[in-house]
């Protein structure tokens, strides 16, 4: 039973079976950092409440030094006999420092209050690295606006031509959800910022530890009000995966367009040769694999996201060793992402739009309809009849095979004397987009504005 943290009423060592069953070394070993740092700010509570002396404190953080620095350059590592990363590193310190001062370090704390503040703190990391990505792929997306601002593409709704649309408006309307994702984080970030350590194992602990001294060494602006939901809550670790699975959403969206894009029928985009794969029986291919494995990640990161509240139904208070399974999905959701996004990014930031293709298809399907009804409500004609002469119009049009704007002026005339020659002046795709200029509208003043409004956002973050 060497290094175990438990063993004193028990008769003999785990079974095997259990031994085996009972292992997470295998995923928790990534939070060995926190823990550490964890140990370093309970060591100075322990000697701050006189349970190390001044000599032990300075001889325990340097053996903790040491060991993370052992853990760092992977000269440390968890042993086959190892439940999880905190009896590994209990057995890294007494290594080090012996079992007189390091047998003293485990006092007034749980592996249960140790292990919720520890997630916490590795989470926060990863809200920022994520959150850096998730920046960089808003760049992608707002470059590529910038570059191409006076495309103009069809616009759709139930995936048919609609209105036509700024590719730049279209391009930063994939930009927002992502920018709400960066707010999520930091709105986590608050009520991340409490620490459970000094929760013990539910109940608190009698030694008269400052838990709000180690909070405050470990970064947290407060401790948790409550031990028993210090301890045994992990909404924010859903939370977490929730925001996670919802950038994945996000990805996948704009994935699903990008392949869809990609096809000869589409032919708006080319892929840069570096973010694309080939086939290994036909030479011709170039496979849009990023947007795809981000479409399929994103599958993934909802069943994480899944798994972890399914987890959680039903657990009663306080600690259940249930709990150790919400490690594994929310660490696999940050890894899916931390690989994901920056590939994401670069596909993104090298595509090459064809405006001219989209420009060609932007009048198509009679989507200038809309603005021929318009046209007649400025000049006061009902809405109501608006709709019916311009359905009249499109209904001619497509009888005669013709665009709205090839209908000649008698024909237009027959349809309804309201539909004078200047009507054609609202018929070409660039005077629909400029004349949709009311707030948030695809009006090219308007998204210029947009897209200043969008980098003030994130600036403020
Ligand atoms: N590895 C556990 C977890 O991740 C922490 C250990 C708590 N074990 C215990 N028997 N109370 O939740």
């Amino acid at each position: 039973k060497a290094g175990a943290l438990w063993g004193g009423r028990f008769a003999g060592g785990p079974s095997p079976e259990l031994a085996r069953l009972s292992k997470s070394t295998h995923f928790d070993w990534q939070l060995a950092e926190y823990d550490l740092r964890g140990s370093r700010a309970h060591a100075r509570a322990l000697a701050a409440a006189g349970y190390l002396s001044a000599d032990e404190l300075v001889t325990m953080i340097a053996a903790i030094d040491l060991l993370a620095f052992d853990v760092a350059e992977g000269r440390f590592t968890p042993a086959e006999s190892d439940e999880d990363v905190h009896s590994a590193l209990e057995r890294g310190l007494i290594d080090r420092v012996g079992v007189e001062v390091g047998g003293k370090l485990r006092a007034g704390r749980s592996r249960n209050d140790q292990v919720a503040t520890l997630v916490r703190l590795m989470l926060r990391d990863h809200a920022a690295s994520i959150s850096g990505y998730v920046i960089e792929l808003i760049d992608a997306l707002a470059e590529q606006a910038e570059t191409n601002f006076d495309a103009i593409m069809p616009g759709r709704t139930h995936l048919q031509h609609a209105q036509p649309v700024l590719l730049a408006h279209h391009l930063l309307a994939h930009c927002w959800p992502l920018v709400r994702d960066l707010e999520r984080f930091v709105d986590w970030g608050k009520r991340a910022d409490y620490s459970p350590y000094g929760a013990g194992a539910l109940a608190g602990n009698t030694l008269g530890l400052d838990a709000n001294l180690v909070a405050a060494d470990l970064g947290f602006g407060a401790v948790v009000e409550n031990s028993i939901d210090g301890t045994a809550s992990r909404d924010l670790v859903a939370e977490f995966a929730y925001i996670t699975a919802q950038i994945g959403i996000d990805m996948s969206r704009l994935a699903e367009e990008i392949i869809l894009w990609n096809t000869k029928e589409f032919g708006f985009v080319t892929l840069d040769d570096a973010y694309s794969t080939g086939s290994s029986i036909m030479p011709q291919k170039k496979n849009p694999d990023i947007a795809e494995l981000a479409r399929g990640k994103s599958g993934r990161m909802i069943g994480n996201l899944t798994g972890l509240l399914t987890t959680l139904k039903g657990l009663p208070l306080a600690y259940n060793r249930d709990l150790q399974e919400d490690k594994e999905p929310v660490f696999d959701s940050i890894e899916t992402l931390e690989v994901l996004l920056p590939a994401f990014a670069g596909m993104i930031a090298t595509l090459t739009f064809h405006t001219e293709r989209m420009a060609e298809l932007a009048p198509q399907g009679f989507s200038l309809a809309t603005d021929v009804a318009e046209w007649l409500v400025k000049r006061h004609v009902s809405f109501r009849d608006a709709h019916e002469i311009t359905g009249s119009l499109v209904k001619f049009a497509e009888t005669n095979a013709l665009d709205l704007h090839e209908v000649d002026d008698e024909a237009l005339l027959a349809i309804s004397p309201h539909l004078v020659p200047a009507v054609r002046e609202v018929l070409t795709i660039r005077g629909s987009v400029e004349s949709r200029d009311g707030v948030g509208g695809t009006a090219p003043v308007r998204v210029a504005e947009q897209r200043a409004a969008l980098v003030e956002r994130v600036r403020k973050l």
